[in-house]
């Protein structure tokens, strides 16, 4: 890892100075959670020949005889010529690609050609409604398959080719996912030949939705999102922006990369064997009546990105959840709570044996100061509310006689992010602090994507707008790299 923070710090100095060199270094940073596989990209680059098992003894040894241009170059290299297939954060991964009627059809070209590129294999079906968007001939081409479109293609069903490959596939991907083919997902129909292999394969399934904005936002779509989310199906995106049908709003396929970026997130390293992790996630509601309660708008996204990321990594996971409508993660313990009080008491008592603490929870920092047993009548109610602070729950933490050997903080701003976050990394005696703008829009509180910046003494990491599960796949692995040196 040492490695790979040398070369970020090259990034940092060099990269401005040649063309496109800002945008590799941004990439680079996104990618960076991908360590192992990009310590094989900067092998090759900087040594330009094939990389050797013992790589990771060789190089740090063979950098610091490299000028910085020269690592710079080889970044640039690394990213230009190689790095789709050297960040090969899919390989050995066999994708299905389930591509249902919709005018986000025409991307699946490009996310086969993406998928591939991060060393998955692909096959293609397609439903019958895709086929009027986009030929079979052209996936077939970009996937090196022949794609599959019907239940009934005698040849194929001569050999049970559907419970073939069900078999085949270690991850399943349906994107574009249609309004339609939700519902049928949702009610386990095996109608056509993608919805039987969804039900005849044990392989993790990923659903990226398009639809028109209104049919995205219905109830009845909605309650089948919900569904499959409960069974355990990824859920990507939709994103939000102009649609093919002049509207603007939730609703798009989101884009190509951003997909294959959160397929590759599930896929990490077993980094966190036998460490403990607490998240924090969500708001907290601070009541003032029965009815009424002050809110923030945190989705709780982010923190549930985060305890997934770090199950995934082999944690045991504890998350205390603000008021949020999510689906627990799988092998994630889940502690519900509303206020912050409640917060408060539910992260002190999971401390004790904890390695590190995140806190992606947007705490309350004022509650009323007294709650109102009875509804507060418009007549008689006051015409102001007396707050009391409460307790600043990472700061007391950090201060623990038990604090984890990590604290990892997340502060949100509308501006100068850099000066407060560093000022609420050093006040509150963090390890490490996210910052990310708030107020942007399709970025932050209730966005599928995020960007931000991950500050620590000494050092920093931006991560540029991605899903935030690669994201928080990408924090999770600074976590373990803390905890490492440990
Ligand atoms: N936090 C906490 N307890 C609180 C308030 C905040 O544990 N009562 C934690 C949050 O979980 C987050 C970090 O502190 O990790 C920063 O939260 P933020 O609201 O951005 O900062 P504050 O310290 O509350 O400062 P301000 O609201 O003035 O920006």
């Amino acid at each position: 890892m040492a490695l790979i923070q040398q070369c970020l710090r090259v990034c940092n100095d060099v990269a401005p100075s040649w063309a496109g060199g800002q945008e590799d270094r941004q990439e680079f940073c996104v990618r960076e959670g991908l360590c192992a596989a990009v310590e094989q990209s900067f092998a090759w680059a900087v040594g330009q020949r094939p990389v050797i098992e013992s790589h990771g003894a060789m190089l740090p040894s063979a950098l610091a005889t490299v000028c910085p241009k020269r690592l710079a170059l080889a970044v640039s290299f690394c990213f230009r010529k190689s790095v789709e297939r050297s960040v090969a954060a899919l390989h050995g991964q066999r994708v299905l690609l389930g591509v249902s009627g919709g005018i986000a059809a025409y991307k699946a070209a490009e996310l086969v050609r993406r998928l591939r590129d991060a060393g998955a294999e692909v096959r293609v079906v397609m439903t019958a409604g895709a086929q009027r968007f986009i030929t079979a001939l052209t996936l077939q081409a970009l996937s090196g398959n022949p794609v599959r479109t019907s239940l009934w293609d005698e040849a194929a069903e001569a050999a049970m080719g559907h419970i073939e490959l069900a078999r085949w596939a270690t991850r399943i991907l349906i994107a574009p996912a249609s309004a339609d083919l939700l519902a049928r997902l949702a009610l386990g129909r095996a109608d056509d030949l993608l919805t039987t292999l969804c039900l005849a394969s044990e392989a993790p399934l990923a659903v990226a939705p398009a639809m028109n904005r209104v049919m995205w936002a219905h109830p009845a779509t909605q309650a089948h999102v919900g569904t499959l989310r409960a069974r355990g199906v990824e859920i990507l995106g939709p994103a939000s922006g102009e649609q093919a049908c002049g509207e603007t709003g939730e609703g798009r396929m989101s884009e190509p990369q951003v997909l294959v970026d959160a397929l590759s997130a599930t896929l990490v390293p077993q980094r966190l064997v036998s460490k403990r992790i607490l998240v924090s996630a969500g708001p907290t509601f601070e009541d003032i009546d029965p009815v009424r309660f002050l809110g923030n708008r945190s989705s709780g996204r982010m923190g549930f990105a985060l305890a997934a990321a770090a199950a995934k990594a082999g944690a045991e996971v504890t998350l205390v959840a603000g008021p949020v409508r999510l689906a627990t993660p799988s092998g994630v313990s889940r502690i519900d709570v509303r206020s912050a009080a409640q917060m408060r008491e539910a992260l002190l008592s999971a401390l004790p044996g904890q390695h590190a603490y995140i806190g992606a929870a947007a705490v309350a920092d004022y509650r009323p100061a007294e709650i109102a047993t009875q509804k507060i009548k418009k007549g008689d109610g006051p015409s102001s509310l007396v707050l009391e602070r409460t307790v600043d729950i990472l700061a007391e933490i950090a201060s623990h006689p038990q604090r984890p050997a990590c604290l990892l903080g997340f502060a949100a701003e509308t501006h100068d992010v850099e000066t407060y976050a560093r000022g609420k990394l050093e006040a509150k005696r963090l390890d490490g602090i996210a910052a990310n703008r708030v107020g942007v829009p399709g970025q932050g509180f209730d966005a599928d994507e995020n960007a931000l910046k991950l500050y620590w003494n000494g050092g920093q990491r931006e991560y540029a707008t991605a899903s935030k599960a690669a994201i928080a796949a990408g924090l999770i692995d600074w976590v373990a790299d803390w905890l490492e040196r440990k």
